[in-house]
């Protein structure tokens, strides 16, 4: 049996539209993380464990099919891409056995105006610097530094970035440059 109380909020939901219903349920996935900052858009479906570890700036855009593994501590800088199928892990289990109930736990951090290519994946420990490309299906294991473009298992660097003249303070900026590229 429904109480009065459901059925209505039901009806509401029902009366504000599907689109109204993924809003709130991605709002209240959001309001759960450490630190979200302004413009910040998740594509669900997004996998998320212990969101109140995660701390994300303003401007991040993570894809569809994302997971975020957040024991061990993930932070995200500002103007962060993180495409389709990206695994963010900062936690696993030791080598040596046993393994059964035991994390090892090691912090990600993430710079801005980082983009993460789709289905990378970014391993337990990995500081990724400003301005960085990780390739699509890159396995990262090392860290990343600023302005280069890793790619490959084990990601190696490929290639640098020239770094934009101007520092870019907000999404704004980012649009400036890259009309003027
Ligand atoms: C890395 C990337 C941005 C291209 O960078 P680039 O510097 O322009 O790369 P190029 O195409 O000139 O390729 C440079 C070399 O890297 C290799 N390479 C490019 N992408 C690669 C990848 N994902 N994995 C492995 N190697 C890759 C190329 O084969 C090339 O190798 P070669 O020199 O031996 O021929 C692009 O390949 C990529 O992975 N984009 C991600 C796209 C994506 O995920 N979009 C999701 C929506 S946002």
């Amino acid at each position: 049996m429904v109480g009065r109380a459901m059925r209505l909020f039901l009806t509401r939901l029902m009366l504000l539209g599907k689109g109204a219903v993924r809003r709130l349920s991605v709002q209240h996935l959001m309001d759960r993380f450490g630190k979200v900052g302004k413009e910040v858009y998740l594509n669900m479906p997004v996998v998320v464990h212990q969101p109140e570890s995660i701390y994300l700036g303003d401007y991040v855009g993570i894809g569809e099919n994302v997971v975020l593994r957040g024991a061990g501590g993930i932070t995200m800088g500002n103007r962060v891409l993180i495409a389709t199928g990206v695994a963010i892990v900062s936690a696993g289990h030791p080598l040596v056995p046993p393994r059964w109930g035991v994390d090892v736990l090691k912090p990600i951090h993430i710079g801005d105006d980082v983009w993460i290519g789709t289905n990378a994946v970014i391993l337990p420990g990995v500081n990724i610097g400003n301005g960085a490309v990780v390739a699509a299906g890159a396995v990262v294991s090392r860290d990343v530094p600023s302005y280069a473009v890793v790619a490959g298992v084990p990601a190696r660097v490929i290639r640098t970035i020239e770094p934009p003249k101007e520092t870019r303070g907000d999404a704004a900026g980012f649009d400036s440059v890259r009309q003027s590229q």
